[in-house]
Order: structure tokens, then C-alpha cells, then sequence
């Protein structure tokens, strides 16, 4: 058991805290130890404590684009839900906390004038977890928009010296993300620097609307899923490709590939994540034999512990 008397205070401890209350998919059983951090830095000490106590540590943001175990998870979960704090820094930066949602972010940007994240709207989650998979629209992802982030990194001095020894701030240029990956390794984000276009409240509204308008069309918005289960294969479209194998609307238990937007796996009710393993499977199986394209995983799908736990 972590010893988390002390930083108690800076993240409030639950105990099996049930996964499926903080995921998109409403997927997931329960925490064994769950910590809000209040700020980044409390983030840094929890983390750095529990890896000292050699505790395994999970980041969940906003539960969007991720695959929680139905037998939920051994030792600690941290949710960054508590850390929404953005700041304006100079005239068209923005400094934003892990855990401010991306509709939050969105809406700050437009009430400053700010433009540049215009694709994020409608898109669920928070900046964390955004920026570790550089979320975004096809063309387009959140790393475009980064001066620099905060992060905490495992592999960093470590010993002794206590949170600040492993806190880093990695310049835009100093990064590599790709496509649906912020490539930061193990690297957990605390903070970051954002670089906008100015702009006026008016414009940028419009712009957040008329992308919203196309999302409402061809994506199951008001359903539970977690955004797009696979990346798009270069030069085609995952979506594509899974509604031309002919499986809009396929079941497992109670998940289905939406009818609306076939790269979505909705929960329709009671959907577990052995149900949502199944339908990617037998995605991945049928797109492979029908048109020899291997589909890549977006989903970040966690491990099933050995056992379940159970309270
Ligand atoms: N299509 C179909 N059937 C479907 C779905 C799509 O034929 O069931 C076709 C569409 O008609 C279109 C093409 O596939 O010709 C592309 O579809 P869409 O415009 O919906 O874009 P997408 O490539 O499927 C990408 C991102 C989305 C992002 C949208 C809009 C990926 C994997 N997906 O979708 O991002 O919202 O563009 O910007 O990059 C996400 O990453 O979680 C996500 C939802």
C-alpha cells in the first residue's frame, strides 16, 4: 500500500473507485487507490511517491480514447480532473493545466479571440491525454500549437531529489509526435504552453461551429464511446474501411460499431471491455482478409489484471 498519509492532502484518495464513472465508454471496474491531484506539482509528488513505494501508476485524464479493464486495475489511477486551471501568457499564449478539457480549452480560446484549436471542438478529454496522443482531426493535431511542455519523467534524477529532480520542460523542437502520438514516451504531462493565432471571439465561434455542425453529421456524438477505436491507415480512412467490411452496427454483448461512423464502438448499455476487445478483433480480422490492410489501434486498451479485483 502506498504510503499516502502525507501527500493525502495535495490528492485526495479514494479507494476501488469505479473506472466506468470517469471513461467516455463508461467501461471499466474499480481502482484499487485513485489520487486527485490538485495542481501539477501535487501531481509530481504523488508520482514521484509512489514510484519510490515501487506502486504501478496509471494516468487517466478525461477517460476519452481509452480501454479500461473490467477487472479494474492494481495499485493507483491518477485523474488529473482536479488540475483545470488555464492562464493567459502574453498576448496569444495560453498556459494550461493536464487536466483542463479540451471543451473548456476550446471555449477559453474563443472568449480570447485565440485561434488555432478550432478542430478540438466536440472532441472529449483532456489536455494530458491530448497532447500524449496529439490529438486532433486527420490533418491536424495539438502538438501544431505547443511552445512547451511540463512533464514528469520517470527516467529523470530520481532519487533524493524529490519531485523537481524529474520535472522536465521540452520545448516544441525538442519533440518529435506524429500522427496520434505525442511520442513522449513515459513521460506524464503536467502542464504546457500553448502559441495561438489572435483572432476575435466572433471568428473563432464561427469557425468552432461550422466544424461542429460536420462532426454532428457523421459521428455518434451523443452515444458513449471513446472517439475512434483505430488511426487512419496513410492515405485512407479506418472508417472507411470497417463500414465497407459490412460491419456498421455489428454487436458484441452490449457494444456496436456505430451505424453513424463506423471507426466509433459505441456502448448501447451494459457493454463490457471483453465486448469492445471482441468487435476490434473481429474488425482487425475482417478488414485484414477483405482488403490486406492491418488496422492500427488508436484505443489505448489496458491490461486485465490476474486476478480481478475484488473489493
Ligand atoms: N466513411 C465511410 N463510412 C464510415 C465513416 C467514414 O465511408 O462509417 C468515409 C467518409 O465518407 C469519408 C472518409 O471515410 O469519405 C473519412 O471520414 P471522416 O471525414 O469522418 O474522417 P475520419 O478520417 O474517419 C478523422 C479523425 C477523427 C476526426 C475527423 C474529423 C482519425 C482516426 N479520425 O476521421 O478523429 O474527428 O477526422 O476531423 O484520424 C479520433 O481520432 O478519435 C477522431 C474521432
Amino acid at each position: 500500500m502506498p504510503s499516502h498519509a502525507d501527500f493525502v492532502e495535495r490528492a485526495p484518495l479514494r479507494r476501488m473507485e469505479p473506472l466506468a464513472a470517469h471513461t467516455t465508454l463508461r467501461i471499466g471496474g474499480p481502482a484499487e487507490f485513485f489520487y486527485e491531484p490538485q495542481r501539477p506539482e501535487d501531481l509530481a509528488v504523488v508520482l514521484d511517491r509512489l514510484a519510490a513505494d515501487g506502486v504501478p501508476a496509471r494516468l487517466l485524464g478525461g477517460g476519452a480514447n481509452t480501454l479500461a479493464p473490467d477487472g479494474g486495475v492494481r495499485g493507483a489511477v491518477l485523474h488529473t480532473g482536479a488540475m483545470r486551471r488555464v492562464f493567459r501568457d502574453g498576448e496569444h499564449g495560453l498556459r494550461v493545466w493536464a487536466g483542463v478539457t479540451l471543451p473548456q480549452l476550446v471555449r477559453t480560446a474563443a472568449e480570447s479571440g485565440l485561434s488555432g484549436l478550432e478542430p478540438l471542438i466536440g472532441v472529449p478529454g483532456q489536455l494530458g491525454g491530448a497532447l500524449a496522443m496529439n490529438a486532433g482531426s486527420a490533418a491536424w493535431g495539438i502538438w501544431d500549437e505547443v511552445v512547451e511542455v511540463t512533464v514528469w519523467n520517470p527516467q529523470g534524477g530520481g532519487s533524493g531529489g524529490g519531485a523537481a529532480s524529474r520535472l522536465e520542460v521540452l520545448r516544441r523542437a525538442d519533440c518529435a509526435p506524429g500522427y496520434r502520438d505525442g511520442r513522449l514516451g513515459a513521460c506524464i504531462v503536467l502542464e504546457a504552453l500553448l502559441r495561438l493565432t489572435p483572432s476575435t471571439p466572433a471568428a473563432v465561434r464561427a469557425e468552432q461551429e461550422r466544424l461542429l455542425r460536420r462532426k454532428n453529421a457523421s459521428q455518434p456524438v451523443t452515444l458513449a464511446s471513446a472517439g475512434c477505436a483505430f488511426k487512419n491507415p496513410a492515405g485512407d480512412s479506418a472508417g472507411r474501411l470497417v463500414d465497407a467490411a459490412g460491419l456498421k452496427g455489428a454487436r458484441a454483448g452490449g457494444a456496436e460499431i456505430s451505424a453513424v461512423h463506423a471507426n466509433f464502438v459505441v456502448n448501447r448499455g451494459g457493454a463490457t471491455a471483453a465486448d469492445v476487445r471482441a468487435l476490434l478483433e473481429r474488425a482487425e480480422r475482417e478488414v485484414l482478409a477483405r482488403f490486406g490492410v492491418r488496422l492500427e489501434r488508436e484505443l489505448a486498451i489496458w491490461p486485465e489484471p490476474e486476478p480481478r479485483i475484488s473489493p
